[in-house]
């Protein structure tokens, strides 16, 4: 079977997880920069990751808007973010607001921990993320995830773990 890992990253939390599953599956890990639509057709199996911004999949419509093309393939996506993966209602939200349900229920989505290290953001990511507090702070009802986005946002984390690719990899070696 023909496979490719294929990820957007801006800070390299998402390529390094996409080059961890290429390792184990012994295929490539692409830039999706430097992917043409056109060129997925060559692939029976297709991982896409992307990093997440304001609920935002990074990139992710390289597989929504071709997703005609994909039919007969095998197609994973994985997000990289702060929030803990185990919020499952959280995760369901950003499903919902980059993935239509046909796709969503012809892919399965993976959401991986990611890292976040202040001094590396750029000046254009720390005003987003200052927005972000500011929206999160005004709120007199901010549940739970709200509260530890809002924590989130202050401090640089890491939260990397080679092993939360293990089920993608399963997905692959049946
Ligand atoms: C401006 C900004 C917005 C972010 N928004 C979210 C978010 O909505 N949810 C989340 O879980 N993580 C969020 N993050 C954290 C990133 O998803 C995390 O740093 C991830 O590891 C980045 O992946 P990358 O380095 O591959 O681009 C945000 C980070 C920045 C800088």
């Amino acid at each position: 079977m023909n496979t490719i890992v294929i990820y957007k990253s801006k800070y390299g939390s998402t390529k390094q997880y996409a080059e961890w599953i290429a390792e184990e599956l012994g295929c490539s890990a692409t830039n999706a920069k430097d992917i043409k639509a056109a060129e997925l057709e060559k692939y029976d199996n297709i991982i896409f990751g992307g990093g997440m911004y304001s609920e935002s999949i990074d990139g992710v419509s390289l597989i929504t808007k071709n997703f005609d093309k994909l039919n007969d393939k095998k197609v994973v996506i994985f997000t990289v973010g702060l929030t803990d993966p185990g919020h499952k209602k959280y995760y369901k939200s950003v499903a919902d607001r980059n993935l239509s349900p046909e796709i969503q229920s012809r892919v399965k989505i993976f959401n991986l921990p990611g890292r976040m290290i202040m001094e590396d953001l750029s000046f254009v990511h720390r005003k987003e993320l200052g927005v972000l507090k500011a929206i999160l702070s005004k709120k007199t009802d901010l549940s739970e995830d709200g509260k530890l986005l809002l924590e989130l946002c202050d401090n640089s984390n890491d939260f990397m773990d080679k092993d939360a690719i293990a089920p993608i990899v399963a997905e692959f070696k049946k």
